[in-house]
């Protein structure tokens, strides 16, 4: 672990020297955060169920809404706003996924997520929002079987995806018959409301790496549909992750607000090439260098965090 914590540190310190040049500090919440549901009540009910189509923009970050309302009492101690609180790191990163063109059908074969077609709709094509599923479904559902939301664990189910259903988990059980490792660690976090800042940091990052190689392995080949520069981004940011996990980054409102300022506002297309692209701000450019250069030195060094994440595709 030698040479990890010095390359974490220098990610992290690049991340918070620039975040500090930029002086809007303006809290922004994710778009479409008040008009998404706050409540299960805003969810339909059939047969007993309270059913979530996460495929849906607002259906899905209302999801988020009701995790971050019910988790408030594990960080009202650290602060009386819910601003401490870890989790807003999922709203606010899908939310750059939606404002930065990324939760579109990249095949463009259907108009899901396009401006002119049906723009709240979250393609099942998309990486990203595949990925992010893994980061919503999963610590929702979790949430739920802990007792947190107040409600018993079989009355909740998330519609399928338009196809590939079978690689989406829809429940409480289906996700811990598929997934028992990931939702075990949510579980973890969860019953852990009077731990400090730290150890609710350590269980949140250890769920979180573990969903997103749980996500990794499944949807590698959406990558084919991005121009090679945004399909290694999406590696780059996957193996980025590990490392701020390992340096234990906070994911409150705050520091995840400013961090996305510096990532790339669209989905890049072939011939952006960082730090040159022009429309990109120079943190963007040099950041998403940053990144690239990071992945490069992770695959040459021995310690080597991202053989966690790509260990069975390669
Ligand atoms: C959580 O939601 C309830 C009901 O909408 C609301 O009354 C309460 O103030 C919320 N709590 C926090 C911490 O946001």
């Amino acid at each position: 672990m030698s040479l990890l914590a010095p390359w974490a540190c220098v990610l992290v310190g690049c991340i918070f020297v620039s975040s500090a040049e930029v002086f809007s500090l303006s809290d922004r919440y994710p778009p479409l955060w008040n008009e998404s549901p706050g409540q299960f009540s805003d969810y339909s009910v059939e047969n007993g169920k309270y059913i979530i189509d996460p495929w849906v923009f607002p259906k899905r970050m209302g999801m988020y809404k009701i995790l971050l309302n019910k988790t408030a009492s594990y960080f009202e101690k650290f602060a009386p706003d819910n601003k401490q609180n870890l989790l807003w790191g999922l709203p606010l990163q899908h939310g750059w996924q939606y404002t930065t063109g990324r939760l579109v059908d990249p095949t463009r074969t259907t108009d899901c997520g396009y401006e002119s077609g049906d723009h709240l709709c979250i393609s099942v094509d998309s990486w990203w929002a595949d990925m992010n599923y893994f980061l919503c479904a999963l610590p929702f559902l979790a949430a739920v079987d802990s007792g947190l939301m107040g409600i018993p664990s079989d009355q909740v189910l998330l519609l399928p995806p338009p196809k590939d259903q079978t690689k989406f988990c829809l429940s409480v059980s289906s996700c811990q018959s598929s997934f028992p490792s990931t939702m075990r660690k949510w579980n973890a976090f969860y019953k852990s409301p009077s731990s400090s800042f730290e150890d609710l940091l350590k269980y949140m990052w250890e769920a979180h790496v573990s969903a997103l190689k749980d996500g990794y392995k499944i949807f590698e080949d959406r990558l084919e549909y991005y121009s090679k520069p945004e399909a290694g981004f999406g590696k780059d940011w996957c193996v980025s992750l590990n490392y701020l996990a390992a340096a234990g980054f906070p994911t409150i409102f705050s520091t995840v607000s400013e961090f996305q300022k510096a990532l790339p506002p669209r989905v890049l297309v072939d011939g952006d090439t960082a730090p040159f692209i022009s429309d990109f701000t120079d943190l963007q450019n040099i950041v998403l260098l940053g990144l690239n250069l990071f992945h490069e030195v992770d695959s040459k060094t021995a310690t080597r965090l991202s053989r966690v994440l790509f260990s069975s595709t390669r």
